[in-house]
């Protein structure tokens, strides 16, 4: 009798530690690994005369510039840099990895040029939050021509796109946005770009999502025209109920509209959904894009915004899809990076968990996938700059990378192979 317990007891602490050693397996490999992470950035100016001067006459202060978006192309990763304060050198920067030194805190490289991003070029960039890069190694940025925008916003130069291809550096298209769609507060946040023709060799049949996220719609624009039209379905607003953030024990109030976007795969029949969501609201919205394409349909067609089953229970600020419908979101008041099946129920129930940090991933203000499949995320302490708390030696931005979607989903009840 006491042999058998003995025997049931040996047995169940071998199962124990079966367990154990398959989740350090599980550790080994994690499904993200943080790659970056600066208290404040600083740059490669062309010479250390130089940067001392632009410190010295304040073109850089180093606490002025705080990240929004991200993206990444072959050995750069890409952020920007809205110029909410004065003193960001460069709205859109970017280091290389991996870093040749192994740094963890790189310079950043303004892109694509020092005399582009010069505040007051307005050939150049001015503020950009986000950026998308086309199947095509084509960078887009949606630039919002606002100077020191936090404190006395002041349009310095008008609302743009600017595409430049990765290849060459040089910029391809540049496209002003038509005054009719842009209301006196317009916030163009974010930006998808669409080749509802298929192949996307040329940058002038691109069709433009663009999320106005104070001004609450979506612009749509046609490269092919240069035609644009604002769409301003109620799933654009936000939700009173959830202008309130709490993040990393600080709360404050953002009425925020349409911010995170991304693209559904290609349907059989050409057509796309274009996933969407307003910054203060819990819901996940969705559209097809023919509807947002047709200008009269795009403003007369309720029953086409459709909205998630369930509330998401937190706010996101930005996402990604790949080509299999899995979208990767940050979960702001859970410090959380999860996924979701879009052939499931859009509820917490089907969310997977990838990563969950109470301190690294506060506040994840943007996630992507990039051509090579990769998932790259990038936390940053917005919430601390709101209230002017950001602490100049803590860690206050980092990025994060997975190798690949694949890896960052297994097994989760993302994966179509998992349980
Ligand atoms: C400040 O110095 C930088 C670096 O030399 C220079 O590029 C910039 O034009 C200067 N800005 C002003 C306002 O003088």
């Amino acid at each position: 009798m006491r042999l058998l317990l003995l025997a049931s007891l040996l047995s169940l602490l071998s199962t124990v530690l079966a367990a154990a050693e398959k989740k350090d397996a599980g550790a080994a490999k994690q499904r993200v690994v943080e790659v970056f992470g600066w208290s404040q950035f600083d740059f490669n100016y062309p010479s250390e005369e130089q940067r001392q001067e632009a410190l010295k006459n304040g073109s850089f202060v180093p606490s002025a510039a705080v990240p929004t978006g991200i993206h990444a192309a072959g050995n750069r990763v890409f952020v920007s840099l809205p110029r909410w304060k004065s003193g960001v050198p460069a709205t859109l920067a970017y280091a290389e990895y991996p870093d040749a030194k192994g740094e963890r805190s790189p310079r950043l490289n303004p892109y694509p040029s020092w005399e582009l991003s010069r505040e007051g070029n307005c050939d150049g960039l001015t503020s950009v939050f986000r950026v998308f890069i086309d199947e095509c190694n084509r960078l887009w940025a949606i630039d919002t021509g606002w100077s020191s925008s936090w404190l006395v916003p002041n349009r310095i130069c008008p609302v743009k796109v600017m595409a430049i291809d990765l290849k060459t550096d040089k910029v391809v298209l540049q496209y002003v946005l038509p005054k009719h769609v842009l209301k006196s507060d317009a916030l163009p946040a974010n930006i998808q770009v669409e080749f509802p023709k298929g192949g996307c060799k040329n940058p002038k049949q691109a069709f433009l999502y663009i999320a106005d996220t104070v001004a609450y719609s979506i612009i749509v624009a046609d490269m092919s025209t240069g035609d644009a039209w604002r769409v301003t379905d109620k799933t654009v607003y936000p939700n009173p109920e959830w202008t309130t953030f709490h993040v990393g024990g600080q709360t404050f109030d953002l009425t925020d509209g349409v911010m995170g976007m991304a693209l559904g795969p290609r349907m059989a029949n050409g057509d796309r959904e274009l996933y969407f969501s307003a910054m203060g609201g819990d819901m996940q919205h969705w559209v097809k894009t023919s509807i947002l394409r047709d200008k009269k349909k795009a403003k007369n067609s309720p029953n086409a915004f459709k909205t998630g089953l369930k509330s998401r229970q937190s706010q996101t600020a930005g996402y990604a899809m790949d080509k299999n419908g899995v979208m990767i979101f940050g979960l702001l008041n859970s410090d959380a990076l999860v996924c979701w099946n879009s052939k499931s129920p859009f509820e917490p129930r089907n969310f997977g968990y990838l990563a969950q940090d109470k301190t690294a991933m506060q506040f994840l203000v943007s996630v992507v996938i990039d051509n090579i499949k990769r998932v790259w995320a990038l936390s940053a302490r917005i919430q601390q700059f709101v209230l002017d708390t950001i602490d100049p030696n803590d860690v206050n931005f980092r990025v994060f990378m997975s190798p690949s979607v694949k890896q960052a989903i297994e097994g989760t009840v993302c994966d179509a192979h998992g349980k």
